[in-house]
């Protein structure tokens, strides 16, 4: 079930009204449809919430630390995004039609729409490693009786500055706008994939199901080496203290983002990159004190009567 939204062209789709590009409609059913498999890995975040960490992280160890594959091969064709390259490459060309991505950028996507060859997720070999933004009730329903998956969650106040800059990123025309516009969108939940608390919630409700292992970006920065640890169990693998080590060393920020197969919008235009600052709590330089105001405000209703909270908040 899909609205007409007020952020023309997306709409807002499903009870709990998520955001999403117009042609998501046609798509869909499709989706919900897709046939899962039991050897699937899926990490499923809200944009900028450290999907592309986490990816890394679940395909080195569901993949015995593979490196020297991780190196040859870049990270968007290990582990694929649903609604990009199955069902809806459709999705990306108008997010490029209406200039919500600038392809030039952005390595992946670009690539998953040009290239005939791409195969789809239906077709590809097990075991699959999938990314998508959709939130779980836009998913297969038997998603998680089936697979599993990871859910990355980060702080709302972070992921809008996050998601500031990667519109600063892809889209030039908004190169002008400032944050305080884009956080009038963001805290009227008008962004695509979101609302972002709603997201994170329905993961969250699941969070003792055996199949779901739920991560918050701010443990990651806090004990990567640990949560590692919890990847590793929740995917049976067993590593010793130097093999996680070596993976944390590979995972930092600094080498993530000289990772050409990683970090994808390494390009010579943009001074922002993809994989930009990598902190917690960087959404303080960017927020006055009406702004904080309104934060602390729209976190407060938002989690009002839910049991999820963020490691930062409150
Ligand atoms: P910032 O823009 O705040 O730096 P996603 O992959 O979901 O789009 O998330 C992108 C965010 O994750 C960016 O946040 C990016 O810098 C951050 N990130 C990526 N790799 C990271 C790492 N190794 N350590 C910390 N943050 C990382």
């Amino acid at each position: 079930k899909c609205l007409l939204g007020y952020t023309k062209p997306f709409v807002r789709c499903g009870e709990k009204e998520y955001v999403m590009a117009g042609s998501y409609r046609k798509h869909a059913e499709a989706i919900y449809n897709f046939q899962v498999r039991p050897d699937d890995v899926w990490v499923i975040t809200v944009p900028r919430s450290g999907t592309t960490w986490v990816q890394e992280l679940v395909w080195l160890v569901a993949n015995n630390m593979d490196f020297k594959t991780a190196k040859d091969k870049p990270l968007y064709k290990r582990f694929p995004m649903l609604e990009v390259s199955t069902h809806i490459p459709e999705i990306a060309v108008e997010l490029i039609k209406i200039n919500f991505f600038n392809l030039g950028n952005f390595q992946g996507l670009n690539e998953a729409v040009k290239e005939k060859s791409w195969k789809s997720l239906d077709k590809a070999p097990s075991p699959r490693f999938i990314k998508t933004h959709l939130p779980l009730s836009m998913l297969p329903p038997n998603l998680l009786s089936t697979a599993k998956v990871v859910y990355v969650a980060r702080d709302p106040r972070d992921v809008a500055v996050s998601y500031y800059y990667l519109y600063k990123m892809t889209n030039k025309s908004l190169l002008r706008a400032n944050f305080t516009h884009f956080w009038e969108a963001f805290r009227r939940d008008l962004l695509p994939w979101t609302p972002i608390v709603a997201h994170a919630n329905e993961a969250f409700e699941k969070r003792h199901h055996p199949n779901l292992h739920f991560v918050f970006y701010e443990n990651m920065k806090k004990d990567l080496h640990r949560e590692i640890g919890e990847v590793a169990k929740f995917l049976n693998k067993d590593y010793t203290d130097a093999q996680i080590d070596r993976l944390a060393e590979h995972l930092s920020f600094d080498n993530l983002r000289k990772n050409k197969n990683v970090n994808n919008s390494i390009n010579k235009d943009s001074e922002i990159q993809f994989i930009r600052k990598g902190e917690a709590g960087g959404w303080r330089a960017h927020f006055d004190e009406k702004m904080q105001l309104q934060a602390e405000e729209f976190l407060v209703t938002r989690l009002a009567g839910l049991e999820l909270s963020y490691p930062s908040f409150p």
